[in-house]
């Protein structure tokens, strides 16, 4: 047992019902979510696995995109997950209630893995053991896809941030304030880590990166 707190996809579980209207309304959710899908699907996965995974907003794009995949989609919050099912209209995607970082998974099992804002909900420590647990998942060759908040690109961005600081926790945003989550994913493991995009956002910068 240990005292982290578990941050819901609002930052509070109370939160979690206005969750999807506030990303519809200001993280330009249609362009970052086809952004990652693209980039997710490109080489025809046939296993993926979305980590951390909410109200199922991406999930359910990636198997609309990828209808052969077979796609586990975990989270740790009971909540969230009986609304991506319900959400799911029979999409065959396996909902899977567990942690980041402790994957209820066999080694070298996904093709794939995606995780759209979720290292910002994790600590430092946490967050290396959930990176470290996606490389354990993926087989060799397996593709890493990640969107999360990245360094402010200016001012205006960094006080935009300052909201989701709040909201999630500062010690949980720091890397990302200060641009460190590339390397992170390195010293999980990864290789080949590249940021494919930067997109400005009512709330901060959203990057994308990607890594075998
Ligand atoms: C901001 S939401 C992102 C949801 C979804 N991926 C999306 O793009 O809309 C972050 C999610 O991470 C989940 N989460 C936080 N800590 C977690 C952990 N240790 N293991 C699994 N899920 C976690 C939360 O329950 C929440 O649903």
């Amino acid at each position: 047992m240990n005292d982290e707190r578990y941050v819901p996809a609002a930052g509070h579980h109370a939160l979690t019902r206005f969750y999807d209207p506030v990303m519809a309304a200001t993280m330009r959710e249609r362009t970052f979510r086809a952004a990652l899908v693209r980039e997710a699907v490109t080489a025809g996965p046939l296993t993926i696995l979305d980590v951390g995974c909410g109200t199922g907003s991406q999930s359910i794009a990636l198997a609309d995109a990828a209808p052969h995949a077979q796609i586990t989609a975990v989270d740790g919050d009971p909540d969230a997950l009986a609304r991506a099912r319900a959400r799911s209209a029979g999409r065959p995607i396996a909902w899977t209630d567990a942690l980041a970082q402790d994957l209820p998974l066999e080694d070298d099992a996904m093709d794939c893995v995606t995780a759209s804002l979720l290292l910002h909900h994790l600590s430092p420590s946490t967050r290396l053991l959930a990176l470290r647990e996606m490389r354990r998942v993926l087989r060799p060759g397996g593709r890493l896809h990640i969107a999360d908040w990245g360094r402010p690109q200016d001012p205006a961005m960094r006080l935009a941030f300052l909201a989701i600081r709040a909201l999630d926790g500062r010690q949980n945003t720091a890397d990302h304030a200060a641009g460190r989550i590339p390397q992170i994913i390195r010293d999980a493991g990864f290789t080949d880590v590249r940021t494919t995009g930067r997109l400005r956002t009512v709330l901060g910068t959203l990057e994308l990166l990607e890594a075998t």
